[in-house]
C-alpha cells in the first residue's frame, strides 16, 4: 500500500454534507428547468467505447481521456461529456422516436485537465439535447433554456457569449482546407494561439484575402448585436456559406430578443470552441467574478449520422455545476431547497425507546426530519448535542408524560419548554417555528 491510499486521487474530490446539498440543489434546479421545457431524462454509462467517446470531442480533450482496456481486453473510457452517448442513443434505440426529441442528462464526467481553481478532473455537468430540428427556433430554445436555469438558480450579472462557426469554416472550405486542417485552426483559435492559427492558414496557400477575412472576424465582437452582426455580414462578402451562417445568428439572436431574453449577449465573430462536433451557433456563459465558462453548447448536425443514424440536427448545451457551485457562493446566494424541520427524539430512559422510535416515525410521516438519540445520552447531553449542531426542537419522551398522551417540546434557540398532546405535537412545531 502507498502511504498515500487514504487521500483522494489527484484532481479528485469529496464533496462533504454543506458542499454535496449545494450540488444537489443545482441539480434539482436542472430536473425542474428540464420538466418545465419537456426534456424527458436519459441515464447512460460511465464507461463506453474509446471510438464513440474519441470520435469528434476534439484533439485537446481526446488527450486527457481516461482511457483503459477492460477485462474483456475492449479499449473503453470514462465518459468526457456527455453528448456523444446522448448521440449514441439517437443514433440506435431512440433511432424511431418522434422529433424532436429533448433529452437531460446529469451525473459526473472525467478529464485528466490540470488541476486549478474551477477545473477537476471529476467534474459535473447538467446536459440538455435537442434532436431533430435545424432551425434557428432550436438554438433559442437551448439559450432560453440556459437562461431559465441561471436565472432559477439564483445566479446574477451573467452574460452569454455567442459565435457561429460556420462563420469560420465557411472561409476555410471555400479556400480548400481540409477538415483536419480546419480542426486544428479552431483548436487553435479555442485556445486564442491566434498567430499560430494564422501561420497555419498561411501554410495551406490560402489567399491573402481569406486571411484577411479572417483577421477581420478575429476583431468583430461586441454588444450591439446589430451592428456587429452587419459588420460581420460585410467581412465575408464573397464566402457563400460563411453568408449563410452570419443570417443564420441573425435570425437567433432576434428570437432570443423578440422572445424577451433580458440577459446580455456578446457577439464574437472569431468564437471557437474546443469540441470538433459543432456545426452552427455555438455559444458559452460567464459571469464578472471569473474568467472560465460555466457552461457552454452549440450546434452539431452530424454526429447522429456519424454515429450510424438517421441524418439528424441537434443543438444542446452543458452547464458546468461545479463552476455555477462557485459562483453562487462567490455571488453569496444561498443554496438551499425545502430542508425538512430537524427534529432530535430523546427518551429519558431505555424503557421509553420504544416510544420514542413510534414518535420519529409519527412525526415523519408529517413530513420533518426526526432523529432518535442513538447514543445512549442523557438528556442533558442530548440537550447540548442538539445546541452544538443547531437542531431547532427536541422532543423529551418521558414515562409520566407518556402515559397522559403527552410528551415536552423544546425550543432549542428560544429556549422555551412545552408539554404537549401527541396529537397536537405537529401543529405546535409549525406553530412555534420561526
Ligand atoms: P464543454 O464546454 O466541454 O462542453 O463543457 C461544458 C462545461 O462543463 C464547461 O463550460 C465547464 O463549466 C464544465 N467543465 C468542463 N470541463 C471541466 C473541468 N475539467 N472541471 C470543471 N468543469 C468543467 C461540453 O461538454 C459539450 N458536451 C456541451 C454540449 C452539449 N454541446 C452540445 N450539447
Amino acid at each position: 500500500m502507498t502511504s498515500e491510499f487514504n487521500k483522494t486521487v489527484r484532481g479528485m474530490r469529496d464533496f462533504l454534507p454543506e458542499d454535496a446539498r449545494k450540488l444537489r440543489f443545482i441539480e434539482h434546479i436542472a430536473r425542474e428547468t428540464a420538466e418545465l421545457y419537456g426534456y424527458d431524462e436519459v441515464i447512460t454509462p460511465a464507461i463506453e467505447y474509446y471510438e464513440l467517446l474519441a470520435a469528434k470531442i476534439g484533439e485537446e480533450n481526446r488527450k486527457r481521456m481516461y482511457v483503459f482496456e477492460d477485462l474483456g481486453g475492449r479499449k473503453v473510457a470514462l465518459r468526457p461529456e456527455f453528448t456523444a452517448s446522448v448521440a449514441r442513443l439517437v443514433a440506435t434505440k431512440l433511432r424511431s422516436a418522434p422529433k424532436p426529441l429533448r433529452l437531460f442528462s446529469v451525473g459526473s464526467l472525467y478529464r485528466y485537465d490540470e488541476p486549478q481553481f474551477g477545473r477537476y478532473r471529476e467534474f459535473w455537468q447538467a446536459n440538455f439535447e435537442l434532436f431533430g430540428s435545424a432551425m434557428p427556433e432550436a438554438d433559442a430554445e437551448i439559450i432560453s433554456l440556459t437562461d431559465r436555469f441561471l436565472t432559477k438558480v439564483g445566479l446574477r450579472n451573467y452574460h452569454f457569449k455567442v459565435g457561429h462557426v460556420g462563420v469560420l469554416r465557411g472561409i476555410f472550405s471555400h479556400e480548400g482546407i481540409d477538415e483536419e486542417k480546419q480542426n486544428s485552426i479552431m483548436q487553435m483559435l479555442d485556445k486564442k494561439e491566434v498567430e499560430k492559427a494564422i501561420n497555419l492558414m498561411r501554410e495551406t496557400k490560402s489567399s491573402g484575402e481569406s486571411l484577411d477575412t479572417l483577421k477581420g472576424l478575429l476583431d468583430t465582437s461586441g454588444r450591439d448585436l446589430n451592428s456587429v452582426i452587419e459588420k460581420m455580414r460585410k467581412i465575408v462578402d464573397g464566402y457563400p456559406s460563411s453568408v449563410e451562417a452570419v443570417e443564420n445568428l441573425r435570425e437567433i439572436v432576434a428570437l432570443l430578443k423578440d422572445g424577451g431574453l433580458k440577459t446580455g449577449i456578446l457577439l464574437e465573430a472569431g468564437f471557437a470552441r474546443g469540441l470538433e462536433y459543432y456545426t452552427g451557433s455555438i455559444f458559452e456563459v460567464y459571469v464578472p467574478e471569473m474568467n472560465i465558462a460555466l457552461g457552454g453548447g452549440g450546434r452539431y448536425d452530424k454526429l447522429v449520422e456519424i454515429f450510424g443514424g438517421e441524418k439528424t440536427p441537434a443543438v444542446g448545451v452543458a452547464l458546468g455545476m461545479d463552476r455555477i457551485l462557485i459562483a453562487l457562493e462567490k455571488q453569496k446566494t444561498p443554496m438551499r431547497y425545502n430542508i425538512p424541520k430537524r427534529l432530535l427524539i430523546i427518551p429519558v430512559e431505555r424503557s421509553m425507546l420504544g416510544e420514542a422510535f413510534k414518535l420519529a416515525s409519527m412525526l415523519r410521516d408529517d413530513g420533518f426530519c426526526a432523529e432518535v438519540d442513538t447514543m445512549g445520552r442523557s438528556v442533558t447531553r442530548a440537550l447540548s448535542d442538539a445546541d452544538r449542531r443547531g437542531i431547532e426542537f427536541t422532543v423529551i419522551v418521558g414515562p409520566k408524560e407518556i402515559k397522559e398522551g403527552k410528551v415536552i417540546l423544546r425550543h432549542m434557540t428560544k429556549r422555551r419548554q412545552m408539554i404537549v398532546k401527541l396529537d397536537k405535537l405537529s401543529e405546535k412545531i409549525r406553530e412555534e417555528s420561526d
